[in-house]
């Protein structure tokens, strides 16, 4: 198995919007009150477009083989403007499809993720995981990640 990691630009869009779209799926299953607007994709076409000429923002895909068979999207924030060192690197999205998880190639995302954030200039980076993606929560674990705000919600 060959496996290379590379930026990936406009040519990529159906690829990464497909592989998107995969995760989005897998999202709904896990929490069923995640639910989609009618004609999202085109929206979805034209964000990740816009995103994919963002220099803040970037996208890095698993080629195996020649197959694209995953990607991680990461976008620069903004922190609280009166903190120290609030900048950071959002995690945006990671997928990899089904065969090719377990095999290290997520860890190698994470690393290029990791390194563009450091060229970058920012201390740390940050993602938000559904609570009940336990396995995704065991794989950011391994990959370094620790947890250190909880978003709480009550309904109105
Ligand atoms: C999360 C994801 C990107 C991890 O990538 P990966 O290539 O499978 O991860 P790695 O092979 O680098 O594994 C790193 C460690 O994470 C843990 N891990 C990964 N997948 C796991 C799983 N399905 N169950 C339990 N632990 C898992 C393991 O401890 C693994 O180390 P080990 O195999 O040495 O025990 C991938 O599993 C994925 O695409 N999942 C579906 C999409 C998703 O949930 N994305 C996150 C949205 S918030």
């Amino acid at each position: 198995m060959k496996l290379v990691i590379e930026k990936a630009d406009k040519k990529d869009l159906d690829e990464l919007l497909e592989l998107s779209d995969r995760l989005l799926r897998q999202m709904m299953e896990i929490d069923k009150e995640i639910k989609l607007i009618k004609n999202h994709g085109p929206l979805k076409r034209k964000y990740y477009l816009t995103e994919l000429k963002n220099p803040n923002s970037v996208f890095f895909k698993a080629v195996c083989d020649g197959k694209t068979v995953g990607f991680v999207f990461g976008t620069l924030k903004e922190g609280i403007p009166i903190l120290k060192d609030d900048d950071y690197g959002n995690l945006n999205e990671i997928y990899l499809l089904p065969e090719f998880r377990r095999k290290g190639i997520g860890h190698r995302l994470m690393k290029s993720m990791r390194q563009w954030f450091k060229k970058k200039g920012v201390k740390w980076m940050r993602l938000y995981a559904l609570v009940k993606n336990k396995r995704a929560q065991t794989a950011y674990k391994k990959f370094g990640f620790m947890e250190f705000r909880k978003i709480m919600r009550m309904k109105v």
